[in-house]
């Protein structure tokens, strides 16, 4: 088993991560000195096949397990489920001595950290992550929210978990479609911040779609890595935490422009990456040679790299209003070499439509 800190001072917490390591819950809840009930809130495709092993390891722990299950999905992630959360919770017994656990994904790993943050003005919760944009991404930076009708993530609070427990053999049941788009997530740790991890990743691919955990494990280990230092450096994105959205600002405007429908979020980032990385190039921080080798990256891992019919003036408008809510300037993250980013703040309207245009053909 691998333990990862999060150094946050008083808020560090681990990350621990192997094959079979679920039962480190009873030990994780035993350190918190938490008392009574303990809230598992999962999902309804998660719940079937884990919250059984869970509850029995909560028991064991001296505790009473509370089951809340929310509906599988993005939908899920609204501000009436943590009045529904709460209701479960009160209903279970939870006092200010319980604790949240989120069995789940990015969805109820998002929305149980939200209700653990405002029940009772807060008490503590641990993430148990069981896909992929969980274990690399969403369960590590303490980053809690439920959508509102105008926008995604808009009602939030950042509570950092008091421990991580990524047990890869959960991934086991998780559909090869969800896989490869948590992948993108994990190939942007390498670009943003590790050559190393990059050339794993490009060249695992058969071993990693196969779900070898032998081969998934470092990717997995270097993004909590990676996405640790970062959030222990800037843990409210003033700064380097930005980082972390390579892709994304092209990202969100495509997901946005297609009503959260076409693609999952890692594949409108494969997207979004390969617009940055095209923006990259045409700002004269990278050669062709970087837009190919990533371009083959996540074509391996079945990501779409091209899109002939994008919507670009839709996307574009997107992304303005994205970014007028939030900062003021558009800010984009690219690459100035395999492994490192920089920001800038120079970009002008035609570069970033001209790095949409560039989705519409092939490498
Ligand atoms: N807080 C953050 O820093 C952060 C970072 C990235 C993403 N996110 C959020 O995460 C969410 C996306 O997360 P996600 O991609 O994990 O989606 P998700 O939670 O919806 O999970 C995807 C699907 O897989 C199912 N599933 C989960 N684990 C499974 C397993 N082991 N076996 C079988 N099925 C399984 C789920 O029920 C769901 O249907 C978005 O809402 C996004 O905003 C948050
Ligand atoms: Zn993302």
């Amino acid at each position: 088993m691998n333990v990862i800190t999060v150094e946050l001072g008083a808020r560090s917490y681990p990350i621990y991560l192997g094959e079979g390591v679920l039962p480190e819950l009873k030990r994780v809840l035993q350190g918190m000195g938490v008392g009574g009930a303990v809230a598992i809130v999962t999902d309804t495709n998660v719940g079937p096949l884990y919250a059984e092993q869970t509850e029995a390891l909560v028991r064991e722990a001296g505790l009473k397990p509370v089951t809340c299950v929310m509906e599988a999905g993005e939908a899920g992630k609204r501000l009436a489920q943590i009045d529904f959360l709460c209701g479960e919770f009160l209903a279970g017994g939870l006092d200010r001595s319980s604790c949240v656990v989120a069995l789940g994904g990015g969805v109820v790993g998002d929305v149980a950290g939200f209700a653990a943050a405002s029940f009772m003005r807060g008490i503590p919760f641990v993430q148990i992550p069981t896909t992929i944009v969980a274990q690399v991404d969403s369960s590590v930076g303490g980053k809690t929210a439920v959508n509102h009708a105008s926008g995604k993530n808009i009602i939030g609070a950042f509570h950092q978990p008091s421990a991580v427990i990524i047990d890869m053999t959960l991934l086991a049941t998780l559909p090869d479609r969800e896989l490869k788009a948590g992948l993108a997530e994990a190939i942007k740790h390498g670009i943003i911040a590790d050559e190393g991890l990059f050339a794993h990743l490009e060249s695992n691919a058969p071993a990693i779609l196969n779900k070898d955990l032998a081969a998934l494990e470092l990717p997995i280990r270097r993004s909590c890595e990676i996405k640790g230092a970062v959030v222990a450096a800037d843990e409210r994105e003033g700064g380097v935490r930005a980082n972390l959205n390579y892709g994304h600002t092209f990202g969100h405007g495509i997901e946005a422009a297609t009503a959260y429908s076409r693609f999952l979020h890692g594949e409108a980032v494969a997207l979004g990456m390969c617009a940055a990385g095209f923006l990259s190039l045409d700002l004269g921080l990278v050669g062709i040679d970087f837009l190919e080798r990533q371009r083959a990256c996540l074509a391996a891992y079945g990501l779409p790299t091209a899109w002939s019919e994008i919507p670009v003036d839709a996307t574009l408008a997107a992304m303005k209003h994205d970014k007028k809510v939030r900062a003021g300037t558009m800010k984009f993250v690219v690459a100035d070499r395999m492994g490192h980013v920089v920001h800038r703040t120079d970009v002008t309207e035609a570069q970033a439509r001209a790095a949409l245009e560039s989705l519409r053909t092939e490498g």
